[in-house]
This record gives structure tokens, sequence and C-alpha cells, in this order.
């Protein structure tokens, strides 16, 4: 079969990255523009400012993907672009350039959305990995439990029903005084903590046995800090980030085991920027090997944003047929 070379676009946060992957594995470049230095002053994403940036920053970007691939533009087969979800005014920047270069170059357009990209970051680091296979995507702003049937087909077992773990991390980094981006911060912090020092509810959702809930965990952990500050007492800063991880790390993988078990998957991967967590990943793995499942996870680069897991995801759509026109549209809260 005729090799298939497809560039990705990724806008829909604070990165702005481009990616030219072959044949949906092998990257041939991925460059990643990040914003974090710029949005650490105001403690988080202001979205215009990251608009305004992916503006500034995207043709250096694209330019800089090809010749690292040693390409042209008229290597590349087809442009898949993150049409969803994310912030509007980031995503559009994106979708406009992926539609202006489709149409100047008249080559095919595929809209991906951004969480199925997570998941295809899983093909880039495991070239033997087909589905079906369960994936846990746990993002900024997702917390999925999945079975990943096909490529393009999904299933939806259980989701967070309020705050997603990454945005938790978020939060209670925040709190604690580390900043943003708070997921690696408290991942670091938490080194040397003790998970069990301090005891933190671990969401349980009644007759709901995959979904997810985080908000009664956050306000634990912000109510600890709030009195531990107003008693002017110290914080444990490394056992308060291991204890909350371990309020995280523990319903994720007790409800992903069960999934793989009640549908008989052996296959179980891990997907999402939270994905890229030290614990997360060790918790994971024991329990996989205990079971007798096989266990994925990105490599670190791949399970944060990035447009090489755009690119994947968009060869399967491209295989299908499945490319978009002109018409493609940001859609900010386009669903799995
Ligand atoms: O997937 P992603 O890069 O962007 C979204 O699609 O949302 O995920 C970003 C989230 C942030 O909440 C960040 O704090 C979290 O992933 N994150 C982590 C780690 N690295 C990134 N959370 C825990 N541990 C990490 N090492
Ligand atoms: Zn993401």
């Amino acid at each position: 079969m005729k090799d298939i070379t497809i560039l990705g676009i990724e806008s829909s946060c604070d990165e702005t990255a481009a990616a030219v992957v072959r044949n949906g594995r092998e990257v041939l470049s991925n460059i990643i523009s990040s914003q974090i230095d710029i949005h650490t002053v105001y403690g988080g994403v202001v979205p215009e400012i990251a608009s305004r940036l992916h503006c500034e920053n995207i043709n250096g970007v694209i330019r800089l993907a090809l010749s690292e691939a040693g390409m042209t533009f008229d290597d590349i087969d087809a442009i898949a672009v993150t049409s969803g979800p994310g912030l509007v005014g980031a995503l559009l920047i994106g979708v406009s350039e992926a539609k202006a270069l489709s149409y100047a170059l008249q080559k095919p357009l595929i809209g991906v959305n951004h969480i199925r990209g997570h998941v295809a970051a899983n093909y880039i680091s495991h070239k033997e990995l087909e589905p079906p296979f369960v994936c846990l995507i746990v993002s900024g702003g997702h917390t999925h439990l999945t079975i990943v049937k096909d490529h393009r087909d999904f299933m939806i077992i259980g989701k967070s029903l309020d705050d997603a773990a990454g945005e938790c991390y978020d939060k209670v980094a925040r709190a604690v005084g580390l900043g943003y981006p708070g997921g690696p911060k408290v991942d670091r912090a938490s080194k040397g903590g003790d998970p069990y020092a301090i005891t933190f509810p671990k969401g349980e959702v009644k007759d709901r046995p995959y979904d997810f809930t985080f908000s009664g965990l956050k306000s634990a952990v912000l109510n600890y800090i709030n009195k531990a500050n107003m008693q002017g007492a110290m914080i444990n800063v490394p056992d308060l980030c291991a204890s909350f991880q371990n309020a995280v790390v523990e319903p994720l993988v007790e409800r992903t085991m069960k999934c793989a078990k009640a549908y008989g998957i052996k296959n179980v991967a891990l997907a999402g920027g939270v994905s890229a967590n030290s614990a997360l990943r060790a918790a994971m793995k024991k329990a996989c090997d205990e079971n007798g499942f096989n266990c994925y996870y990105p490599e670190p680069v791949f399970c944060t944003d990035n447009a090489a897991m755009i690119a994947a995801a968009g060869y399967y759509d491209f295989l299908a047929g499945c490319t978009a026109d002109t018409s493609l549209n940001a859609d900010p809260s386009l669903k799995l």
C-alpha cells in the first residue's frame, strides 16, 4: 500500500503544534510551541492571549514541522486539524489555517476530535496496538472510560459527572501554591510524600459503577488547606500532594480494571495529559500485571497536547474516506 503522509495541526488550548506523520504511526516531525510561560503569569490559560499567540506562531510551526521532516507541502497527502473540543478562538486559528492550506494546495482536509487524538497517541508509541482496547482518557477537560472498538468507533462506559481529573490537579496545585500548570507540579511534589498521610474521599457514584466524581475530593483538599491556613498550621506539601494523588488514581484504576474484566478485554490504555502522571502509570501497570492485562500509555511528549496524535487519528479518517470541506468549523464542545 502507498504511504500516507499527514500534516497534523493542533491549537485547541495553549500549545501551537504541527507534525508530519507517516501511516498514522511514524512521526517524522513533532513541533510544539508552548505558551505556558506566558499563561503562568496569569495562573491559567487566558483564551484571548492563547488565540493571538496561535495566530503569531502557527505559520512558523508548520514550516518547521515540514523542514524537520525533510518535506515540502507537495509531499503531504492530507491536512488533519483539531476541530474541537477546546477554546473556540484557539481552535479557529488551526481550523482556518488548515482550511486555507487545503484550499490552496488542493489537498484533503480532515477535522479531528481532540479527545480521539489523545487516544491515537498510543498508536505512535505502540506500533503493535490495535483495537479493541479499554482506554481511560484523562485530560484537563475530560475523564472518559471508553472501549475503543475500532479506530473510529468508541463506546463510552463511564465518565466524570463533574470535574475532569486534570482540572482537579490544576485547582489543587493552585491552592497549595504550586502554580500553573498543576499536574506535573503535583506529580513532582508528591515524590517522597506519604500517600496515606491524609484521608481524602475517593468519589464513589451510587449505582454508577463506571462513573467518576472529583468535586468532593477537590473541596476536601481545599478545605484542608483553608483550615490549616486559618490555624496557622504548616502544610506538608509532599504528603498533601501524594494523598490527593492517591485519591485520584485509585478510582481511575479500579474502574478501568472493572471495565476490562466485565467486557473481557485484555488490552488497557491510558490517554490525555494526566496519563503522563507517574503515579497513575505505575498503578495502572501494577493492576494490569496482577490481572493479566497488557498496559499501554504514550511516551510523555505524546500524552500532553501535540499535533502528531492529531495526524495519527486523522490517518484512520483518511482511510475511511471521512474528509471535510471548507465548511468545517470549530466546535468547542464536540463530543467523543
Ligand atoms: O491533554 P492535555 O494536555 O490538555 C487537554 O486536552 O486538556 O491535559 C492537560 C492536563 C492538565 O490538567 C495538566 O495539569 C495535566 O493534564 N497533566 C498532568 C501531568 N501532566 C499534565 N496531571 C498529572 N500529572 C502529570 N504529570
Ligand atoms: Zn488535550
